[in-house]
């Protein structure tokens, strides 16, 4: 589904990624992980379109998206969470979901505007498909909040909701559990697991190794921009590369 080949992105003579390849299977949970700055936001920025490689390529579903920009490769099926939350702060839940899907749908923002009768319909749809992502996610109850007034975790939930509005065919995850405590870890857990039951392809990056570990069938592990070890959770935890580059950083390291 996405293929990676030799993706190397330079910021100012730094080296955030070099020559970094691997590719993504349909409907695996694939996680990357890596010590702080090891490259990890920089690849999800440079798959989702924030900005292009600086060299390498990148194929989703047999399209070349390495220059493509954000709508046009949101449009082609990936969507993604932040890591750091990423809402409509001021907006309610419901809204922030809406706002997720209505790229998605045919209304001129000037027939929205003057509320058109196909506009209404459509609006009426986008909200009941929000509705959906929410009782999915387990937040319909609260669709009226106010998005910053929800605890942490219950935004995290809501970056998901949002994203799933866009139908991915790939969810790309950045920290998603980052501030959440560890009965609500294992909650987002059974949530991955239940995204991925439904068709959708995951790429997460956590610190959290128990969780990592738990919910992926395959990590890739980044080091000052290089790929160093790929291998199921097993083949990871026993490479001594991987050891080596955590060492340092022992607490991070907790199976
Ligand atoms: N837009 C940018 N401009 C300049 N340098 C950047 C930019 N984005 C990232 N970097 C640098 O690239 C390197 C990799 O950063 P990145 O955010 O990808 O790391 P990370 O693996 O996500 O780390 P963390 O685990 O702390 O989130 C860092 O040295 C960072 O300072
Ligand atoms: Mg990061």
């Amino acid at each position: 589904m996405l293929d990676l080949n030799s993706v190397s992105k330079n910021f100012s003579g730094l080296a955030a990624l070099t020559d970094v390849s691997f590719d993504v299977k349909n409907s695996v949970i694939k996680g990357i992980i890596g010590p702080n700055g090891a490259g990890k936001t920089t690849l999800f920025n440079i798959i989702t379109g924030v900005f292009p490689p600086s060299k390498g390529t990148i194929n989703f579903d047999g399209n070349d998206i390495s220059h493509k920009r954000s709508d046009e490769i949101a449009k082609l099926g990936v969507s993604r969470t932040f890591q750091q939350t990423y809402l409509f702060k001021t907006l309610t839940v419901l809204e922030n979901v809406m706002l997720g899907r209505h790229y998605r749908t045919r209304s001129e923002f000037f027939a929205c505007g003057l509320r058109l009768p196909g506009a209404r319909r459509e609006e009426k749809l986008i909200r009941e498909q929000a509705m959906e992502c929410l009782d999915m996610i387990g937040l319909a109850g609260k669709k009226d909040r106010i998005a910053n007034k929800l605890p942490m975790g219950e935004q995290r939930y809501l970056e998901v909701a949002r994203a799933l509005a866009t139908e991915p065919r790939l969810l790309i995850l950045d920290e998603p559990t980052a501030g959440l405590n560890e009965f609500e870890r294992d909650d987002f857990l059974n949530l991955v697991f239940k995204i991925r039951d439904m068709g959708i392809t995951i790429l997460v990056v956590e610190h959290h190794m128990k969780f990592i570990m738990k919910v992926c069938s395959e990590l890739v592990v980044l080091n000052f921009g290089e790929k160093i070890a790929e291998g199921t959770p097993d083949e990871i935890q026993n490479s001594p590369k991987v050891i080596e580059a955590y060492l340092g950083v022992e607490e991070d390291i907790d199976y």
